[in-house]
């Protein structure tokens, strides 16, 4: 007889995300161990846990999943994990910090259903947060083929922080065609815009990033803004747009593109009991997408 799912949530913050809990549940998981303000130096003693308990045979049906809202905190906590493993011993993970890697996985994919992006011109508009470098490295790495010509502008109020970002994607992937732009203002903004042929607008929340002008863009075919919060971050687009055409455009929303993230999300929490040797990051994740 199998033995009933058990999914370990590793929450930096405070207090575990309810968030990740409701859909771990949604996910057929029997039984969701919620540990918060997880520290790097207890993360060895809570894996040991998870994989001492159980025969190897049954460690696929042990998993963990790491989330919250601080991205830095939360992969440094999956870092430890990963340390913590040897040989059979271990179990598959899961990574999703703030809902990062099934936002920016579900946002490409939306784009993907409307435009080959080999050889495009793509403008993430306050694209140095952790949505809009995931959504970077996707389009550098395998939403397009290798070779491709795809130039990637990562766009931020400061040019200094675009740069930084540009260079630790380059770590990554060093062929990626990153390019900063400093977009302190409208103008710099439409500039960065001008001759994108697919925009993501990343901003935090609440915050108008474009004006309507993206409308008569001439290359533009596909526009997609992850801000739920009024004011939109790409002023006309509705955050339930999901592929309205507004201008001859295709535009998303961030509820939009929210109901492919949710699915995503299930699918990767079921497909981390199929094996106790996943690690289900951003590209993996990208993956689980777009068979969905
Ligand atoms: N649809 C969904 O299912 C879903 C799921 C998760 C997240 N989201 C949304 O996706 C978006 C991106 O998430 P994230 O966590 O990557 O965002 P974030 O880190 O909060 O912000 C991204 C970038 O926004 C810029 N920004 C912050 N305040 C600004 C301001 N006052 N004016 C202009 N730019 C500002 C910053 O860039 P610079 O400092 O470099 O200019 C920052 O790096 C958010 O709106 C989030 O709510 C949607």
């Amino acid at each position: 007889m199998s033995k009933s799912k058990i999914l370990i949530q590793f929450d930096p913050d405070p207090q575990t995300s309810t968030f990740d809990s409701v859909v771990a549940i949604d996910s057929g998981v029997d039984h969701l161990f919620r540990h918060n303000a997880v520290t790097e130096t207890q993360v060895e003693g809570l894996v040991h846990g998870a994989i001492f308990t159980r025969g190897t045979d049954d460690l696929k049906s042990t998993a963990l999943f790491f989330g919250g809202s601080n991205v830095e905190a939360s992969e440094a906590l999956v870092a430890k994990a990963k340390a913590s493993f040897f040989g059979p011993m271990r179990v598959s993970l899961m990574s999703d910090p703030n809902g990062s890697n099934t936002t920016a996985a579900a946002a490409v994919i939306c784009a993907q259903k409307h435009i080959d992006l080999d050889d495009k011109t793509v403008t993430i508009v306050a694209g140095t947060g952790p949505v809009g470098m995931r959504i970077a490295h996707l389009i550098a790495g395998p939403a397009t083929k290798e070779g491709s010509n795809t130039q990637i502008n990562i766009c931020s109020r400061r040019l200094d922080k675009a740069e930084g970002i540009c260079q630790q994607l380059r770590k990554q992937l060093p062929a990626g065609k990153f390019q900063p732009c400093e977009t302190a203002n409208s103008d710099q903004t439409n500039s960065a815009v001008s001759n994108a042929h697919v925009v993501f607008a990343a901003g935090a929340a609440g915050i108008e990033l474009l004006d309507d002008s993206w409308q008569s863009l001439p290359n533009l075919e596909v526009a997609i803004d992850l801000n739920g919060v009024p004011p939109a971050g790409i002023a006309g687009i509705g955050a339930f747009d999901k592929a309205k055409e507004i201008q001859g455009k295709v535009c998303y929303g961030a509820i939009g593109v929210g109901g492919l993230k949710m699915k995503i999300h299930k699918r990767a929490i079921e497909t981390l009991f199929q094996s106790n040797d996943q690690t289900l990051e951003v590209e993996e994740i990208f993956a689980i997408g777009q068979k969905i």
